[in-house]
C-alpha cells in the first residue's frame, strides 16, 4: 500500500471582517465549516495544519496536528498566511476573505440621531491567495476556492491562472445547500495541466477527505517528477 508522506498543511477558513464603527462590521456569510473540515481531513491522514481562521461560531476540531491562529480582519489573514507560508508544503485558501474595507473606520459608534443615509467609501483589500506566489514566494502546492453564482468552470480556471494555483476547487454558490454555510457541498477541482474532478454533493467531512486525497497524490506525482 502506498501510505502518503506527512505534509505541513496552511489551511484559511471562514470570513474576514472588516469593521466600519467600533460595533458595525462588512462581512459574507462563510461559517468556516468547509475550512475546518479540510483541516480535520488533513490532520485525520497524518499531516500538521495551521488554520488561519476568521471569526466562526463553530467548534475548533481537537487534534495535536491542528495549530489554530485567530485573526479577524483582511490585514490580520494575510499577515498570518506571509508569516507562516515558508514552513508549509501546501496552502489551501478556503477563507472568504472580504474583498473591500471601508477607507476609513469611524472610531465610535455612529449614532443613528446623528446620521441620515450613510455612503460608505470602499477600497479593495489585499488578494492574499493572488499574492502567495508573489511577493510571498511560496513554492509549494497552491490550492485555491472559487465561490462562483454563473460559468463556474470557466470564472474558476481563469482565477486558478490569474493567482497561479495548481488546483482550483470551485462550487456553485447560488445553489441552495452547498457553499456559504451549508453541511454539504459539491465541487469540481480543476487542476493546472488541464485536469478536471467532480465531487458530487456530500457532506463537507466527505468532500475535504476527498480533496486531502487529491492533494496527496498530486504532492506524490510532484515528487517523483522532482526525483527523476
Ligand atoms: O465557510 P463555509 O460556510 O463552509 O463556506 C465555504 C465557502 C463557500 C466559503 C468555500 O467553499 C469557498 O468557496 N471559499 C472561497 C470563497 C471566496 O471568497 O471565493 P472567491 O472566488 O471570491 O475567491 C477566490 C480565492 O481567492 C479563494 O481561495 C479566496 O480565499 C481567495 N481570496 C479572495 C479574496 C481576497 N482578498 N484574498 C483571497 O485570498
Amino acid at each position: 500500500m502506498d501510505i502518503p508522506e506527512p505534509l505541513r498543511f496552511l489551511i484559511t477558513a471562514g470570513p474576514t471582517r472588516e469593521p466600519i464603527d467600533p460595533v458595525r462590521f462588512i462581512s459574507n456569510r462563510s461559517s468556516g465549516k468547509m475550512g475546518y473540515a479540510l483541516a480535520s481531513a488533513a490532520a485525520a491522514a497524518g499531516h500538521s495544519v495551521v488554520l488561519v481562521s476568521g471569526p466562526v461560531a463553530i467548534p475548533v476540531p481537537v487534534d495535536p496536528n491542528i495549530r489554530l491562529v485567530g485573526v479577524e480582519t483582511t490585514r490580520e489573514m494575510y499577515a498570518a498566511v506571509e508569516a507562516r507560508l515558508g514552513e508549509v508544503d501546501v496552502a489551501i485558501m478556503a477563507a472568504a476573505v472580504a474583498d473591500w474595507r471601508p477607507v476609513s473606520v469611524r472610531p465610535h459608534k455612529v449614532k443613528k440621531s446623528q446620521q441620515g443615509d450613510w455612503v460608505l467609501h470602499l477600497r479593495k483589500t489585499e488578494d492574499i491567495l493572488g499574492s502567495a506566489r508573489e511577493p510571498m514566494g511560496f513554492h509549494g502546492l497552491l490550492v485555491g476556492f472559487a465561490a462562483e453564482t454563473e460559468n463556474l468552470e470557466a470564472y474558476a480556471r481563469d482565477k486558478m491562472q490569474r493567482k497561479r494555483c495548481d488546483l482550483m476547487v470551485a462550487n456553485d454558490v447560488s445553489q441552495p445547500g452547498i457553499g456559504f454555510d451549508a453541511d454539504e457541498n459539491e465541487v469540481m477541482v480543476l487542476q493546472a495541466d488541464g485536469g478536471i474532478e467532480r465531487l458530487p454533493r456530500a457532506a463537507k467531512t466527505v468532500v475535504a477527505r476527498e480533496l486531502v486525497r487529491i492533494i496527496e497524490g498530486l504532492s506524490r506525482q510532484r515528487r517523483r517528477t522532482q526525483a527523476s
